[in-house]
């Protein structure tokens, strides 16, 4: 990757690994798209994924696998209690992280559960760097509320900040000095809904520093944590000459407890959390059998645990950590060089459209991130994710709350796609900012009351799926 120095002035990111097994994919006519996007409501998540060409929905479980995940999965030892799959995971999270206790869960989010309703009770305020939807919607369950204590760069779009997952620890300072009830910090690695962006070992550090002064728990949200450890290497002086494997140690050493989607983290499906203090370990022990399953297995099949085992080890390798943000940083380079609105700098995860200037014609009140996703699938038959207004959940008032930001998230599953892939996304992109105007907004015809990105339908406040078909036959022809 960026080690291999192209003789050429142009300097692109190289894969480290082969690909061995492929999947061959589909490129529906536009035509057939549009049929496509009214079946799904102009929702991108009821889409069916034989209708999307290039998947950058989520980098959630849809990781390419090495073949060393795929050998040790063939090991996997069936066993409800005490399998020997599940004792290799649980030494290698030791191993890594440090920490003495672990419990298995079957995804991120369930991890949350166990974790949040066994610290959070009515009235708390969490801080933290920013809410992941899932999170939020677990600590609002609880009762509690969400404080986000965002360094002020990181919520701006073009700030060239290298950390702008950082949190603000003065205004963390004044919220524990004040009467409020607060369980935990909690810090999110890669910070997903601003768009991957990581924080310092140094400013964890102080985070940590300050929660300890108060004796409260660190939180750390891990599962975008192989992105924020390459960026710690990359951008941080101190973790420069430092293995990834030891800046991973020095996270966790920063930390109380650590939980992880292992479907980001480990290029897996399942999740688990680390416990350092044998009392917190025993309080939320009893949710897992509850919740998830036995101690030994908690929710995932021993296959998978094998591969996670394995994927987190080769997480502690830089070529295979570095794919993802240095294919994402390709892309925004590309489009930023072309006049799209990007965040900036390129963080991991994927690349972020900036909707709220890339359609700035479109009020937040008809979702500009969710028209312009439905529009780049649209026009490319690539499927992106909103991650603006629509994701957010109205208040118990029904008030709609506008989002910080009205992104466009074109999640980079590691080790899967390729470069002339994302020049075709890039090429796409640039088509639809040239056409911008064309495009309009959406409003709800059905609007779940939890979590309603996922599988709220909405539509389009005109004919402007029509007018951009026919510029694009226009422009393209017969192309697909
Ligand atoms: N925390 C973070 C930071 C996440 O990005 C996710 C999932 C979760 C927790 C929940 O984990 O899905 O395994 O239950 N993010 C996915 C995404 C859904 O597409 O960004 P999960």
């Amino acid at each position: 990757m960026s080690r291999v120095k192209f003789h050429g002035d142009q300097q692109y990111p190289l894969e480290m690994h082969k690909v061995r097994i492929i999947q061959k994919l589909n490129l529906l006519p536009i035509e057939e798209r549009l049929d496509a996007l009214q079946q799904a409501g102009y929702n991108t998540f009821l889409l069916q994924n034989d209708d999307v060409f290039l998947d950058m929905l989520t980098d959630s479980g849809v990781n390419a696998m090495s073949q060393e995940q795929q050998a040790a999965m063939m090991q996997a030892d069936d066993a409800y209690a005490g399998s020997s799959t599940y004792t290799r995971l649980e030494s290698k999270v030791r191993e890594l992280f440090g920490m003495r206790y672990f419990l298995p869960a079957h995804q991120g989010r369930a991890c949350e559960n166990i974790i949040f309703s066994t610290l959070v009770d009515d009235g708390d305020v969490i801080p933290m760097n920013y809410h992941f939807t899932t999170t939020k919607a677990h600590i609002t369950a609880n009762g509690g509320t969400v404080a986000e204590y965002l360094h002020p760069e990181g919520i701006d779009v073009t700030a060239e900040h290298p950390f702008k997952g950082n949190m603000d620890v003065a205004q963390l300072r004044e919220l524990l000095a004040s009467d409020a009830n607060v369980p935990l910090v909690r810090m999110e690695a890669g910070t997903n809904l601003i768009g991957g962006q990581p924080f310092s070992l140094e400013n964890l550090r102080e985070v940590h520093a300050v929660a300890q002064e108060y004796g409260i728990p660190l939180v750390l949200d891990a599962s975008l944590l192989q992105d924020n450890l390459y960026f710690m290497k990359k951008r941080e002086e101190q973790c420069a000459d430092m293995e990834i494997r030891e800046i991973a140690m020095a996270v966790a050493d920063a930390c109380d407890i650590f939980y992880f989607s292992a479907r980001k983290l480990g290029f897996g499906r399942g999740g688990g959390i680390c416990i350092r203090e044998e009392e917190t370990y025993k309080q939320m022990r009893g949710l897992v059998p509850l919740f998830e399953g036995f101690l030994t297995y908690g929710g995932m099949s021993v296959r998978e645990m094998e591969a996670i085992t394995v994927g987190l080890e080769e997480t502690m390798d830089y070529d295979m950590i570095s794919h993802g943000p240095e294919f994402i940083e390709y892309t925004v380079r590309e489009l930023d060089e072309r006049g799209v609105p990007v965040i900036k700098p390129a963080g991991g995860l994927g690349a972020h459209l900036n909707a709220m200037d890339f359609v700035d014609h479109i009020p937040q009140t008809q979702y500009p991130a969710g028209a312009l996703n439905a529009a780049l699938y649209l026009t490319s038959g690539v499927r992106g994710m909103e991650r603006g207004t629509m994701s957010e959940e109205r208040d118990a008032e029904g008030v709609e709350p506008l989002a910080n930001m009205e992104l466009v998230r074109l999640a980079l599953p590691r080790r899967v796609f390729t470069l002339s892939q994302l020049n075709y996304l890039i090429d796409r992109v640039t088509w639809l900012h040239e056409n911008r105007e064309l495009i309009g907004g959406l409003e709800w015809e059905e609007e779940p009351e939890i979590l309603r990105f996922f599988y709220g339908r909405v539509r389009p406040t005109s004919d402007w799926p029509q007018k951009l078909l026919a510029k694009f036959r226009e422009d393209f022809g017969d192309s697909l």
